[in-house]
């Protein structure tokens, strides 16, 4: 008990003082998922292709068929951006991301005119004086301090401008805190830094709205959803958390990540077995914002 005491105060200790996984950490996560998150696309780009609707901005504020600005925020392998080229909609991008690895992979895409910037998100929001009619951000979200994004869109927005995101929500990867705590909290001497990354996920369709309305914007499309993903062995399920990017970050708690791999297949096969099958659970939310006025969400 006084060991668990003492681990937890340590942890307390290290996100007061900041020392927790950070944005190089990600950077080096994604550098290292470049190459394979791709099966994150095929089994999830579904999902991303709801917020993909530059029509609501020709709705709204572009009758002239001149060429929208979209921000493909965090934009990683280039999912969104190549769908927008697709759209009957003719639209000028600027797609951003933190991990240069994952923006060699939309080489494609800077040949067919998308504006690619290596840059953390915040700082080019901080920095640039671009105005965009759409900002488009999938699974990224948990990254950043949810107030100051928001805050930060709404400044590079044009006036009635629509902003769609996708993100995973609270109860998604259930269990998995608990197992990497209790590995954590088993090899206290293996732990480099905690994550917080807990804080910044949304509580479904009523906490993404509510984080949006607190900086004046409000839902034109509300929506939650789950999937959940099957695999026969416990290395399997774990393989598949690395390789989509869902748990960047989660081996730069440990000095050794791999002195305690071992351990982390030992605990999922412990909680995540169920009929024969090891499943993990991806909760998410999605929502098309804009500014002004109340509007009704269908
Ligand atoms: C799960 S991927 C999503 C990629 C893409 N939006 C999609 O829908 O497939 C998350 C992306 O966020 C990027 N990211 C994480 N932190 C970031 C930051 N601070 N600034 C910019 N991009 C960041 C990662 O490099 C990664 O490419």
């Amino acid at each position: 008990m006084i060991k668990k005491c003492k681990f937890y105060m340590n942890m307390i200790y290290k996100i007061m003082k900041k020392e927790v996984v950070d944005v190089a950490d990600y950077k080096a996560s994604y550098n290292d998922v470049a190459s394979t998150y791709e099966c994150w696309v095929e089994k999830m780009g579904k999902f991303t292709d709801y917020i993909i609707k530059p029509q609501y901005v020709c709705e709204k504020i572009n009758n002239k068929n001149e060429p929208i600005k979209v921000l493909d925020f965090a934009c990683g392998t280039g999912y969104i951006s190549r769908k927008l080229l697709l759209s009957s909609v003719p639209c000028e991008i600027t797609a951003v991301d933190l991990s240069d690895k994952m923006l060699e992979v939309c080489n494609d895409l800077s040949l067919q005119g998308v504006d690619l910037i290596n840059m953390d998100g915040m700082t080019f929001l901080e920095n640039t004086s671009e105005q965009f009619d759409m900002i488009l951000c999938g699974w990224a979200l948990p990254y950043f301090s949810h107030n100051k994004l928001l805050n930060n869109f709404g400044k590079v927005l044009k006036k009635d401008g629509v902003i769609g995101i996708i993100a995973n929500s609270k109860g998604t990867l259930d269990e998995m805190e608990r197992i990497f705590l209790k590995v954590m909290e088993t090899n206290p001497q293996e732990v480099n830094k905690p994550m917080n990354i807990a804080f910044n996920l949304p509580n479904g369709e009523k906490g993404l709205k509510q984080w949006f309305e607190k900086q004046g914007f409000y839902p034109l499309e509300l929506y939650e959803g789950e999937r959940v993903f099957s695999f026969d062995t416990g290395e399997a399920l774990l393989d598949w958390l690395n390789q989509t990017g869902v748990m960047a970050g989660t081996k730069m708690i440990f000095k050794d990540y791999d002195k305690v791999k071992g351990q982390l297949i030992e605990e999922i096969k412990k909680l995540k077995y169920d009929n024969g099958k090891y499943n993990i659970n991806h909760k998410f939310v999605y929502g098309i914002f804009t500014q002004g006025g109340q509007h009704e969400h269908n």
